[in-house]
């Protein structure tokens, strides 16, 4: 894959005319944004993926106008024997697994790190797709190989065919046609109604976004704040006066728990330790394979500053003004170069000259860069 720039992968625009015109609001067409992108997996290696049962795919075939839906793991031999057109095998999170992916997935650092999801990879046989629908997330669609025929449509209408298994526009209207080669890319905002018909077989890779509804947010931040939270005292009632009512949850009782509830609260600097936590959790297949034989301290200190470190490609390191963010957790950086840990976490890698320097901050940073190498959250390059 060539080395392209920003402005390049964006068809002539710098990220802020990109994320000032288009980004949530208009469709981009960028013919060759990736000019000798083909792919980066073959169909078998693909195949292989979906067949592994920490790896999320799924099957959408139509078949005399009927659409069905199946979700991995599959076994090779069964998608090698699917027939020759109307169907496509989508692979969620390759970049997880094939660190060109993972390369593709991060060119789009123009946008946050916490909003880049992952990398889908899908594989269609000729006149294949998921059908006429929206996404709720941003998506580029960068085609790898074969051609893709892409239908667009700035409708209104979202309303989805409940009866199906599948994703499907009721009426879908396209008002706007591109088939894409292999290097193009499309943009699409999310709500943005769309339909893939693949031209001959083709791969096609789509760098997905995260954005939480506020139900999942808010149901995420109640989650961490009932394990993170700690209430004082216990209901007490000293003045309790005869009950003629036993049944009855009286006004008192109400008032004394509605104090006691009280302490349910919380401030920005809550929120922002929740948020770093919430938006660096890696997802739930994902597993660390720390070193088999880690080598001690010192060895680790002068092998990283000789060849470097980088983060493992499934870590997720995060900071904001007070905290720094790994895998889910806060970290306690106390007495550490946060200047370097920082830069890791934006370059996702260190070269040894950036690692060397004797200096109190730099040895309590390089302890805890040793701590994350013995977790398999980093490794030396
Ligand atoms: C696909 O790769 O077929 C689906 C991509 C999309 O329409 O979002
Ligand atoms: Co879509």
């Amino acid at each position: 894959m060539v080395d392209v720039t920003v402005k390049q992968l964006l068809g002539g625009l710098s990220a802020a005319a990109f994320l000032r015109r288009h980004w949530q609001k208009e469709p981009l067409l960028v013919r060759q944004a990736i000019g000798d992108f083909r792919g980066l997996l073959s169909r078998a290696e693909l195949f292989k993926l979906a067949g592994r049962d920490d790896v999320e795919s799924r099957l959408v075939r139509r078949a005399r106008g009927r659409w069905t839906l199946a979700h991995g793991p599959f076994r090779a031999a069964d998608l090698r024997s699917l027939p020759a057109r109307d169907w496509t095998l989508l692979v969620q999170g390759v970049n997880l697994h094939v660190a060109a992916a993972d390369t593709l997935l991060r060119r789009f650092a123009f946008i946050p790190y916490a909003r880049l999801d992952d990398v889908m990879v899908s594989y269609a046989a000729s006149g294949g797709g998921v059908g006429p629908h929206f996404d709720s997330y941003d998506v580029f669609l960068l085609q790898g190989e074969g051609r893709r025929c892409w239908n667009l449509s700035l409708q209104r209408d979202l309303t989805l065919d409940a009866s199906l298994p599948v994703k499907i526009l009721t009426r879908f209207r396209p008002d706007t046609e591109y088939t894409l080669d292999p290097g193009d890319m499309l943009y699409l905002p999310p709500g943005h109604a769309h339909d893939g018909v693949a031209v001959g077989a083709c791969t096609t890779y789509s760098i997905g976004f995260r954005a939480p509804s506020a139900q999942e947010l808010g149901t995420a931040f109640l989650d961490w704040l009932r394990d993170s939270i700690t209430l004082e005292g216990r209901y007490a009632d000293p003045s309790l006066a005869p009950a003629a009512e036993p049944a009855r949850i009286d006004e008192a009782m109400k008032k004394r728990c509605s104090a006691m509830l009280a302490g349910v609260s919380w401030s920005d600097a809550v929120v922002a330790r929740f948020l770093g936590c919430y938006l660096s959790e890696p997802k739930a297949s994902v597993f660390f394979e720390p070193p088999s034989r880690p080598i001690g301290l010192a060895a680790f200190r002068s092998a990283a500053a000789r060849r470097g470190i980088s983060l493992d490609r499934r870590t997720q390191l995060l900071y904001d003004s007070r905290n720094v963010f790994l895998n889910g957790s806060a970290v306690d950086s106390t007495g550490c170069d946060t200047v370097l840990i920082e830069r890791l976490a934006n370059a996702r890698h260190l070269s040894g000259v950036k690692l060397a320097g004797a200096s109190l901050p730099r040895a309590a940073a390089l302890a805890l860069l040793y701590r994350w190498y013995c977790d398999g959250f980093l490794h030396l390059d």
